[in-house]
């Protein structure tokens, strides 16, 4: 098998469906502005052949360097790679593969964008890392819990509807993590530095419950990772009673960082014009 900087430059995600994976966007993008002679193309398998997929991948006979997995294959992947790094192990999944001598390998790269975003929209969010608060439990909910208690949160809440997929999560994850119901979001929130929708609520402007930002501590930050609308519910409320907002466009950009400069071998720029080309796309439909 090749090492994903030499000759080959193909590059995948692979998903289904994966018709509105805006992955291609942002790689093409960057591989055209860098002048790589490469290409990364959308791949829709469904889940029985995508076993055989994994196999021709890692023995190199795919014709891919690497590339993205997405829903419903996060899981498989992690439980069929050999050798997943350290993050995608705690997690379970695995968003980026790529090839290095001669082995397949694979992390989450979620994490890193979540942050990234963070450190690129609202630099000093950190400064306060005393509590935050999770709302959700699901898939996309665990590359945050674990980005945000790398980042040395001393208290990080995850409430949910279904509070015992909380509880899974806070065993999961730690001692620093705490499981509560979804109706103890106001509670939770007294004194909180960090607040983050991981929940689907709110997803193409769909109304979601009132909160209130202001118990959160002054100048304190409200993140979603709904990116459409760009501006969701939470947010606009969270503004509204003056809290510093963060989209969550961005943690789909930067997630994308580490896999382009594997297979690529040259590490993209996040630029305020990338941002304009997704968010002109997510207009057009
Ligand atoms: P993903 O992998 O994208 O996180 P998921 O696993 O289906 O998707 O999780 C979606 C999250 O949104 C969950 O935390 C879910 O709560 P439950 O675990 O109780 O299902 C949450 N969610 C979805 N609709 C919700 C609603 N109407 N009210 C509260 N939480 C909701």
């Amino acid at each position: 098998m090749d090492d994903s900087r030499e000759t080959f430059r193909k590059a995948f995600v692979v998903g289904y469906p994966v018709k509105h994976s805006r992955s291609p966007l942002i790689h093409s993008y960057w591989l055209t502005k860098m002048a790589i002679d490469g290409c990364y193309q959308r791949l829709e398998l469904p889940p029985e052949q995508f076993p055989s997929f994994m196999l021709a991948l890692g023995e190199g006979s795919s014709g891919f360097i690497g590339g993205n997995v997405t829903i419903p294959h996060k899981e498989i992947a992690f439980r069929l790679v050999v050798d997943p790094d350290e993050l995608a192990i705690e997690l379970g999944a695995v968003n980026t593969l790529w090839c290095e001598h001669g082995r397949l390998r694979a992390t989450n790269t979620d994490g890193y964008g979540f942050l990234a975003n963070l450190d690129d929209r609202c630099p000093g969010w950190d400064k306060f890392k005393q509590r935050a608060v999770i709302l959700g439990a699901g898939g996309a909910s665990r590359a945050v819990i674990q980005a945000v208690r790398d980042r040395g949160f001393a208290e990080i809440h995850v409430l949910n509807r279904t509070v015992d997929r909380a509880r899974q999560l806070a065993d999961r994850f730690g001692d620093r993590v705490h499981a509560g119901p979804f109706e103890a979001t106001d509670e939770r929130m007294a004194g909180a530095d960090l607040f983050i929708n991981t929940t689907s609520l709110g997803m193409d402007g769909s109304r979601v419950p009132e909160f209130d930002f202001t118990r959160m501590r002054p100048g304190s930050v409200v993140t979603d990772i709904v990116y459409v609308p760009l501006m969701t519910q939470f947010l606009l409320a969270a503004q509204e009673q003056g809290m510093l907002v963060v989209d969550g466009l961005g943690m789909l950009l930067h997630q994308a960082v580490p896999g382009f400069e594997k297979w690529f071998g040259q590490r993209p720029l996040v630029s305020q014009d990338l941002r304009e080309r997704v968010i002109s796309d997510m207009v057009a439909g």
